[in-house]
């Protein structure tokens, strides 16, 4: 049973851990314990109490709440702030009763004079060792309640010694870049102000107090949201170090109406004893079974466009490019940018989603079935979230975009941002979508999303504006599902800019995401191993392209068989040799992509910090078999030997690494380096087998 409960005090427990709540002697929701499993209950301390011995250092301030809010003497972080009918701006909520349905524990919260309830949701996951939470809101009177900020959880780590933090930062072109720092007094706010998750900063979160790539204890954990979100870390004056994670509460607004439900996105997070390394294949395992739609499903090889023709595309071109991929072993073509109404440049077109009439003049049908006839599935681009000034949609509704009254609306890329919170707007995007999809044999669809926002105003709601930043993400959720449902063999990818828009809500319709525009295989590696932290190699699309001619096709082919293997690249200009080693690399990827793409991930080296040589591996889950990728990129000293070591192996069982001369136990490989022969930008892959 995962939920244990005894005298208003729980225990969720999942196969390695536990994380304990209850009531304190004041009638406070508070935390007691999050880390490893223990043998009994008693083991897990009580509510904590804190005592008041100075005014300035009174209890308030001193309690590990679970979901405190804007009300008492305490100044540390609070989850919920809301302002009522009569300008009472204080929360005030009492325990009111417990709920358990399942592996999910509801926890009714009321405040102690307002119509307001708050239900706090914990559902423990015990395969992944992982808990989940989120908050339900109902205004149970009759006037509306204004809500100012209701973050999701505010997650509680051991007090004491402080801790460092883990999370991504980066920009378009250079996604997903660790930063390991140490989390001093105060808060420190990560987020996204942009209205999609964004490149600069991810929804995730880890903690620890010296923990490596494979030992010492780590908290981590993720947000699913796709639009505005903040992660407050806050280490407290009195060693306690909280995480707090939701919603972005900079300019967001909610007018909760009598009757009504708002309900938080879920934030998932984890304890592991072992490291960086399990904490990333817990989350993998988890996005994989619980979260995407179809995890356990091999993902296509696929060619894309883009880096080729850019927007130059038509029957004919395609169908040359088409006839070269085929012969390659590309299962899937797809065509990017460029095939609607009006689409020559990125200046015109997006909100047109029908065929370019001097492109295709007869629909997309001719080259669909060209591809098809070449054994492959095709898919298209789209980003149906923008418009360009030059389009029919924006002649015909100029007041569907996001913007302020009397002021101008700017552009980005040329493009303006529709207003997704619209049902007019969602149901105009889902009959166009539809139709392409319908009227084609359409299998993936590359989801785009070019720009970050400007103007987030709607003149003509009724309601809080401010709702907007919701209600568009909502809106972007309801288009997804929908298409999804209609089309449930399409594959669907989520892009922006790259990796603009990756995180675990986008995943719940998303089969899989393109990581980042820079598709250089030296900057990727780097890319590739930040992405690594929360998302599996599954859903990870990594390309090979022109980019960086100067590296070996050989790099670059082995770089991107790290994920899920595609090519965007003018391939009728490759030569016959070329084109003879991009067949290899593309065969070698189909035997081994269910252990990249469904197996156990381990980052052996990093290609962040590894400086200039770097590692991953990934084993069959069984153990039985496992593939070996290593890079070196530029080391100056000739001599000095390039040492990795493996892991995840069976220590018992015996095992061969293609290259390395003997039959050794996992043990034994895994207590020992191997020197990898590599010289500056050469590269590897090794498949491991048990014998
Ligand atoms: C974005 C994407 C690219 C490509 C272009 C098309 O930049 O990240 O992969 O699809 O848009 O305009």
């Amino acid at each position: 049973m995962p939920v244990r409960s005894q005298n208003n005090a729980w225990v969720l427990e999942t196969q390695h851990t536990a994380y304990a709540l209850g009531l304190n002697p004041a009638g406070l929701l508070t935390h007691r314990y999050w880390g490893a499993k223990l043998p009994y209950i008693e083991d897990y301390p009580a509510a904590p109490a804190p005592d008041g011995w100075a005014s300035f250092n009174n209890p308030p301030q001193r309690t590990p709440e679970e979901y405190p809010t804007f009300h008492e003497i305490k100044f540390t972080e609070p989850c919920l702030k809301t302002t009522f009918s009569d300008g009472t701006r204080t929360t005030v909520l009492a325990f009111d009763r417990a709920e358990i349905v399942g592996e999910e524990l509801r926890l009714h919260l009321r405040d102690q004079h307002y119509p307001l309830t708050v239900t706090l949701h914990y559902r423990a996951y015990p395969d992944y060792d992982l808990i989940e939470r989120w908050a339900t809101l109902r205004n149970t009177g009759s006037d509306p309640i204004q809500l100012e900020r209701v973050w999701s959880a505010q997650w509680h780590v051991p007090e004491g010694e402080p801790y460092h933090l883990t999370h991504l930062y980066g920009h378009w072109m250079g996604e997903f870049q660790i930063q390991r720092a140490p989390l001093t007094q105060g808060v420190t706010v990560l987020e996204s102000r942009r209205i999609h998750t964004s490149h600069h900063h991810s929804p995730y979160f880890a903690l620890d107090r010296g923990a490596t790539e494979t030992s010492g204890e780590v908290w981590f954990g993720a947000l699913a949201w796709s639009g505005n979100w903040k992660i407050a870390a806050e280490a407290t004056d009195f060693g306690s170090t909280r995480i707090n994670i939701g919603l972005n509460d900079w300019d967001f607004g909610w007018a909760l109406r009598p009757g009504e439900d708002f309900v938080t996105p879920t934030t998932i997070a984890g304890y592991t004893p072992d490291g960086f390394g399990a904490a990333s294949r817990t989350l993998h395992d988890y996005v994989r079974q619980t979260i995407l739609p179809h995890g356990n499903v091999i993902h296509p090889m696929l060619y894309n466009s883009w880096e080729a023709v850019f927007f130059d595309v038509d029957v004919e071109s395609q169908s040359r490019v088409a006839e070269v991929a085929a012969s390659l072993g590309v299962e899937l073509f797809v065509m990017d940018d460029g095939w609607f109404h009006g689409r020559n440049l990125d200046n015109a077109g997006l909100g047109d989603w029908w065929p370019d009439e001097k492109k295709f003049p007869d629909g997309l049908k001719p080259l669909v079935d060209r591809v098809n006839a070449l054994g492959m599935d095709f898919g298209i681009w789209i980003e149906p979230e923008m418009v360009n000034p030059d389009s029919d949609l924006y002649r015909a509704h100029p007041d569907w975009v996001l913007h302020f009254a009397n002021r101008e609306r700017v552009t980005g890329r040329g493009q303006l941002i529709l207003n997704l919170a619209r049902k007019d707007v969602q149901d105009y995007l889902i009959e166009k979508l539809d139709k392409v999809l319908s009227d084609n044999p359409i299998k993936f669809i590359k989801w785009d999303m070019n720009r970050t926002v400007s103007e987030p105003g709607w003149p003509d709601y009724e309601g809080e504006a401010r709702e907007v930043w919701v209600r568009y993400v909502q809106g972007v959720y309801r288009l997804w599902q929908t298409l999804r449902e209609r089309h449930p063999d399409v594959l669907f990818q989520s892009c922006s800019g790259g990796g603009g828009r990756v995180d675990m809500g986008i995943l719940r319709y998303a089969d899989q995401v393109w990581p980042s525009d820079n598709t250089r295989a030296t900057a990727r590696l780097g890319i590739q191993e930040g992405f690594s932290l929360a998302m599996p190699a599954l859903i990870m699309e990594a390309q090979v392209t022109e980019m960086e001619r100067e590296v070996s096709l050989t790099f670059r082919f082995h770089a991107a068989m790290c994920g899920v293997l595609g090519i965007s690249a003018d391939i009728t200009r490759w030569s016959e040799s070329e084109r003879e080693e991009a067949r290899r690399w593309i065969a070698l990827y189909k035997q081994i992509r269910p252990i990249v793409q469904l197996g156990d991930q381990y980052r052996l080296r990093s290609a962040q910090f590894g400086g200039g040589l770097s590692g991953v591996q990934y084993m069959r889950k069984d153990k039985r078999e496992g593939v070996l990728f290593a890079f070196r990129t530029y080391i100056p000293d000739p001599a000095l030997p390039q040492r990795l070591r493996l892991q995840g192996l069976n220590p018992e069982a015996r095992y061969t690494v293609e290259g390395f001369d003997g039959v050794k136990s996992g043990a034994g490989w895994m207590r020992q380096d191997i020197v990898v022969p590599l010289m500056n930008f050469d590269s590897i892959v090794r498949r491991i087998h048990q014998v």
